[in-house]
């Protein structure tokens, strides 16, 4: 199954579908050089947040990297304790400050957080767009439950849901609602966090195809209709991650890895855990 190397939002906002993760990626230098090395190998997609600390790292790597502002398609997210509509347009103001930018491609929330200020703090993204201070706005680590009473307030259907998505945790249902509603499912984690590159039937799928586990997992990823972060602060795996476009998985190379199922959760479960 061909897959393409840009999608379309329902924002109608252009986004490349492999982005450089910097979840983890350390403040400073660390950030810096993954995403300056990231744009010289080819990534025009950054994925980073409020949370994460290194939103000035990229914006300098971005700035430094020659390219222009509108090539580069750049994503934060607002975290929790933003929540509110005062702290939340302080908080937008204060991302773009750290990255130097006058918008950015897509402002997320972080997790649906408290229900009670949830409401108000989408109506500052939706603020946002209006400014000229977001192209797209969207959701992270939301459920149906989250996503169906977001949308009783909402006036802008959220471009994406970003959530942890691999052959380990495929959150089907999840998946199916977004994909009803036109919301593009960005996975965090498609490599499970590196704790699966080693399984056996992932190395066995992998050499099959002649290609490395990350790869496999990367291409199932954009196979499913996905847009994978794969996070690497090493130049060599950022190459061999965005070099995902020159083969396909089979029908039944999808199904083999459909089957790893196991309801694996790297981080947190927002989903399961936050309130509706
Ligand atoms: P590093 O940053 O040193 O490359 P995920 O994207 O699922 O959160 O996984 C991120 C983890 O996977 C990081 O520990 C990252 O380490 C590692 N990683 C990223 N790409 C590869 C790769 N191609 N091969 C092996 N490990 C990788």
């Amino acid at each position: 199954m061909p897959v393409s190397r840009t999608l379309i939002l329902n924002s109608g906002a252009s986004i490349p579908t492999v982005g450089l993760g910097v979840f983890q990626s350390q403040v400073g230098d660390e950030t810096y050089h993954a995403v300056r090395s990231a744009l010289k190998l080819g990534y025009r997609h950054v994925d980073t947040a409020q949370i994460y600390g290194n939103e000035a790292d990229v914006g300098r790597a971005v700035a430094d990297s020659g390219l222009q502002r509108s090539e580069v398609f750049v994503t934060t997210k607002l975290w929790r304790a933003e929540w509110g509509a005062a702290r939340a347009r302080e908080a937008i103001d204060s991302s773009l400050r750290k990255l130097g930018m006058a918008y950015v491609d897509l402002l997320l929330l972080h997790c649906p957080g408290d229900p009670d200020l949830r409401a108000e703090t989408w109506a500052v993204l939706e603020e946002a767009v209006k400014k000229g201070q977001a192209k797209s706005i969207g959701v992270s680590n939301f459920g149906i439950p989250h996503l169906e009473r977001l949308m009783k307030s909402a006036t802008i259907t959220p471009a994406v849901n970003q959530i942890e998505l691999s052959p380990f945790n495929q959150r089907v249902d999840v998946v199916q609602h977004c994909q009803s509603q036109g919301i593009a499912l960005q996975a965090y984690s498609p490599l499970a966090k590196a704790s699966k590159l080693g399984d056996p039937r992932v190395v066995a799928l992998a050499a099959k195809r002649g290609i490395t586990p990350a790869q496999l997992l990367i291409r199932w990823s954009l196979q499913k209709g996905f847009i994978p972060l794969p996070k690497s602060v090493n130049p060599e795996r950022q190459a061999t991650n965005l070099d995902v476009f020159g083969f396909e998985l089979s029908l039944e190379d999808v199904v083999e890895l459909d089957k790893l199922e196991e309801g694996l959760v790297t981080g947190w479960d927002p989903i399961l855990n936050d309130p509706v």
